[in-house]
């Protein structure tokens, strides 16, 4: 991802999570980005300038009237030269401050002089979150075109569980590049993706499950949202944060699954069923926690349906892919889900080798059509197996005729 010949200016208001601006300076900066960073004085309570200073590779601003450079007034200049502004962490203080139009420190004044597109990460308290003087404040920078990064849910520093963190810095980042990102081969297009792994209940307190993270399906549902489609992301329980600006549709068992997919099937150009869905369960779910009583247990599993069958009898205009995770025969095994399952497309990833398949941040696959291999990858992020994978859809659909 290359962000040469951009400036960003990066404002960092003062919370806990300023510390996560860090990295984000980082990763702009090691892009090719030219960051200028300018901090609350509060922000300077929690992260020491000097960071920031060391990685933009330029003088790190929190005052107004520290005009260093006597040929420019600093703020205008700062504002003037940005092709994007970002302020990450977003406190209530800073919203409510861009909301008013209130100027009365570096941050707030330059940020009434910018005329470049603005994305605000918010963190803050849950509470404080959803208080409504700060939904009201992002209501009215939303109508005036300001880009929202959503927080995400967890544990707060401040103790509480709920949604207050700031997106992770990789979030961010993708949001940044998606703004500059002028192509968009999905633009227009609906797009399913199923990530991680189903759960099949045994009793209150145990399942089956398997080792699918839901990086592969996370990955492929973020970018084809840069891509420009709209984006349904049906996932298994992870602990992936969720994906900004795609709706989120949590599941468990693979019937859960089965139903989130086929109601939505028909609207879909796209479905990819990257989740690694449980070909079995147990024929009953035992409403009491089994006992340990004999040597032995035996557990009874009834077949699961296959989601991705069902969809290949279904489909209609929808652009189907499917993935294979192969041990053995790695392309055979592959080509003959292919065609049982009707896709128009599979990704084959022998999971026995060190970077591919389940957990890791990294995938090795092949992608099969009906006539063999489309695209042979080697060692590659997933983040960048779905854009290899996208972009062959997205073609496949104009050659269609789907455009
Ligand atoms: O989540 P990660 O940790 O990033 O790991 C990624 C991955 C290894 C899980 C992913 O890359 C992958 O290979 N997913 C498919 C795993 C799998 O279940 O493969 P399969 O060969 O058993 O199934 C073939 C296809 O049929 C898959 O698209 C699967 O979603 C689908 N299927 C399978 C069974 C079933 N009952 N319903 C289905 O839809």
């Amino acid at each position: 991802m290359n962000l040469k010949g951009k400036s960003i200016l990066l404002g960092v208001s003062g919370g806990i999570a300023a510390y996560k601006a860090i990295t984000l300076c980082s990763k702009l900066a090691q892009a090719g980005a030219d960051v200028k960073v300018i901090m609350t004085e509060s922000a300077v309570k929690f992260v020491a300038p000097l960071t920031f200073q060391t990685l933009s590779r330029h003088h790190v601003v929190t005052d107004t009237f520290e005009e260093k450079d006597p040929s420019v007034v600093s703020h205008i200049d700062l504002a003037d030269h940005a092709d994007l502004v970002v302020i990450a962490p977003a406190t209530a203080n800073i919203l409510a401050k861009m909301a008013l139009g209130m100027g009365d420190d570096m941050l707030s004044t330059t940020l009434l002089a910018a005329t470049a597109p603005i994305i605000v990460a918010p963190a803050m308290n849950v509470h404080m979150y959803e208080h409504p003087a700060v939904r009201a404040n992002m209501e009215t920078l939303r109508e005036r075109g300001v880009r929202f990064i959503e927080p995400g849910e967890g544990q707060l520093a401040c103790g509480y569980v709920g949604k207050g963190r700031l997106a992770e810095p990789e979030q961010i980042f993708a949001a940044i590049i998606d703004s500059f990102e002028p192509n968009r081969p999905l633009q227009g297009k609906k797009v399913l993706v199923t990530a991680g792994g189903t759960v099949e209940r045994l009793d209150p307190v145990r399942y089956l499950t398997n080792d699918s993270s839901g990086k592969m399906g996370y990955a492929i549902a973020e970018e084809a949202r840069a891509m420009g489609a709209e984006v349904v992301l049906v996932s298994g329980p992870s602990s992936l944060p969720r994906p900004a600006g795609v709706e989120f549709v949590p599941v468990l068992s693979a019937l859960d699954m089965l139903s989130a997919v086929m109601e939505r099937l028909e609207e879909m150009d796209v479905i990819i069923k990257a989740a690694a869905v449980a070909d079995y369960r147990p024929a009953e779910a035992s409403p009491v926690k089994i006992k340990k009583k004999d040597e032995e247990l035996t557990i009874r599993l009834v077949k699961n349906p296959d989601i991705l069958q069902q969809v290949g009898a279904r489909k209609t205009k929808q652009f189907v892919v499917g993935f294979a995770a192969e041990t053995n025969d790695l392309e055979a095994n592959a080509l003959d889900k292919l065609r049982r399952k009707n896709c128009d497309l599979v990704v084959a990833n022998d999971v026995t080798r060190e970077g591919a398949g389940f957990g890791t941040d990294t995938n090795i696959v092949t992608i099969l059509d009906k006539n063999g291999t489309a695209e042979r990858l080697p060692v590659l992020s997933k983040r960048e197996v779905a854009r290899h994978l996208l972009q062959i859809a997205a073609d496949r659909l104009v050659s269609s005729g789907g455009e």
